[in-house]
This record gives structure tokens, sequence and C-alpha cells, in this order.
């Protein structure tokens, strides 16, 4: 799968003196069935979180709140670097790529939407094997 399969989605903004809502669904902003959803937060500084591959895990990530920058890698050597810091867009990576999360900022809040349940064998975390698995 090449990076040029991730892309940032922009969600739909309900701007209003009220505050403002975004939202995503599945088959409209999202391309897959969300099946569950998790939160990275509370990140010391210096921290990275992920650093491993999916098999079939499709996701969608979002910054609620502060920033830090997702590092995408696919098996063909290409590498690429996305920033998330608005709470109205996320990345989407498919299956088949290597990612892992850093300079997250104080109080990030790292939503991810996730197109499996958990299942642990779905994990793909030594970089040698993910490079075999997905040249
Ligand atoms: P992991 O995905 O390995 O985090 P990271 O890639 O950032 O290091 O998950 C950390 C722990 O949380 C691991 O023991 C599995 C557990 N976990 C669940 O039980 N359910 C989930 O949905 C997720 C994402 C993790």
């Amino acid at each position: 799968m090449p990076i040029s399969e991730c892309s940032i989605i922009s969600l739909p903004k309900f701007l209003d003196p009220r505050g403002n809502l975004s939202y995503y669904e599945t088959g409209l902003q999202i391309p897959f069935e969300i099946k569950r959803t998790y939160l990275i937060y509370d990140v010391p500084g210096g921290e990275t979180r992920g650093g491993h591959a999916f098999a079939e895990q499709k996701e969608f990530i979002v910054a609620l709140s502060g920033s830090f920058d997702i590092v995408v890698q696919d098996a063909q050597g290409g590498k690429q670097v996305f920033s998330l810091n608005r709470s109205y867009m996320g990345l989407y990576i498919p299956n088949g790529l290597w990612r892992h999360m850093e300079n997250f900022s104080t109080n990030a809040v790292c939503l991810v939407s996730s197109s499996t349940h958990f299942e642990d064998r779905d994990y793909i975390r030594d970089f040698e094997d993910f490079k075999n698995i997905f040249k």
C-alpha cells in the first residue's frame, strides 16, 4: 500500500456562536465501517506511540485537542509526516502502512476510529517483517 493512499479528510463544520460542531460518518467522510474508537492522551513530552503496521485495520485519526505528528512509512521506502492540529480534520490511513505518532503537545488528545475490533494478531510490530509482507 503506497503512502499516497493516505489522505487528510476535512470534516463538515457548523460554525455557531454557541460553539462549533463537526462530525464524521461511515460511508460519508470515512471510507470504512467504524467498529471501534480509542483515545491516546496524557502523553509525556518526547514520547512516541504506535510504531507498527496493521494487516487489516484501517483508521482515521483526529487531534481532538492540541497537536501531534503522524509519521507514515510504506514498504517501498516512502515516508511522509502529517501534522494534525485541528479538530475538524483527520488522517485516513489504510492497512499495510507503518505509522507512529510523535511531537505530542501538552494536553494533546488523539482520537482513532478503526475499521476492526481489537485484534492483537493484526499488529505487525517488526519493520523488517512489514517490508517483507508488503513489498
Ligand atoms: P498499542 O496499540 O500497542 O499502543 P501503541 O501502538 O501506541 O504502543 O496498545 C497498547 C495496549 O492497549 C496494548 O496492551 C493493547 C491495548 N489495547 C486494547 O486493549 N484495545 C485497543 O483498542 C487498543 C488500541 C489497545
